[in-house]
């Protein structure tokens, strides 16, 4: 699982694994997002950082809830296990000196999407390698909602937004897009940053 991950990043600058969460972790993560968004604990999503963010649904159009390791759930916390086992073999392997992550839920609503853009802010590099886990049950193609990849010198590669699903990519070098979808669609979004 981890070890095809790697192998992945090894050749190109992203990786992607269906099934990679157990679908009870899946699931009650996605549970746990959708109460966060009935309880009016998600706020708008920005682009940019420090006095440069700004909320413009033209770009982007989810609502995010960032994990806190101190209050979090047990499902929370497998979570953030799993991704610490997966930044300790990344580093082993390929080097990358990731040192932390940052993670929030993210929903995104019938329609919404975030248009292409890469996931480093002008004043702040440290975010290394994003990894997002999709938290969808019963996502059929026609739901759209495809995290589209651009990789360099490559065919664009598109990921369906499927609960468990892992999709990884290096933060600074591949431009990406969400595409719009006829449902909701919940994520657990992550970065591991550099120190
Ligand atoms: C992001 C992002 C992709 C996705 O939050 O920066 O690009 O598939 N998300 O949710
Ligand atoms: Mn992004």
């Amino acid at each position: 699982m981890i070890n095809s991950i790697v192998a992945q990043l090894a050749r190109q600058s992203w990786a992607v694994k269906p099934d990679f969460l157990p679908a009870t972790l899946s699931s009650q993560l996605a549970s746990e997002a959708e109460s966060c968004y009935q309880s009016g604990r998600l706020r708008p999503a920005g682009t940019g950082q420090g006095p440069e963010r700004e909320v413009r649904s033209e770009i982007r159009g989810d609502g995010i809830y960032w994990l806190d390791t101190q209050d979090a759930t047990p499902a929370q916390t497998d979570y953030l296990e799993r991704m610490e086992i997966l930044r300790l073999a990344i580093n082993r392997e390929l080097q990358l000196g990731l040192f932390d992550l940052e993670a929030h839920f993210a929903r995104y609503p019938a329609g919404a999407f975030y248009k292409k853009h890469l996931d480093v802010f002008r004043a702040d590099e440290r975010r290394t390698l994003s990894v997002i886990c999709y938290l969808n049950e019963n996502w059929q193609t026609e739901d759209g909602g495809q995290l589209r990849l651009y990789p360099e010198n490559e065919h664009t590669v598109d990921v369906l937004p499927r609960g468990g699903t892992l999709a990884c990519f290096i933060s600074a070098g591949l431009y990406h897009e969400v595409l719009p979808a006829t449902r909701p669609r919940l994520s657990v979004t992550g970065w591991f940053r550099r120190r």
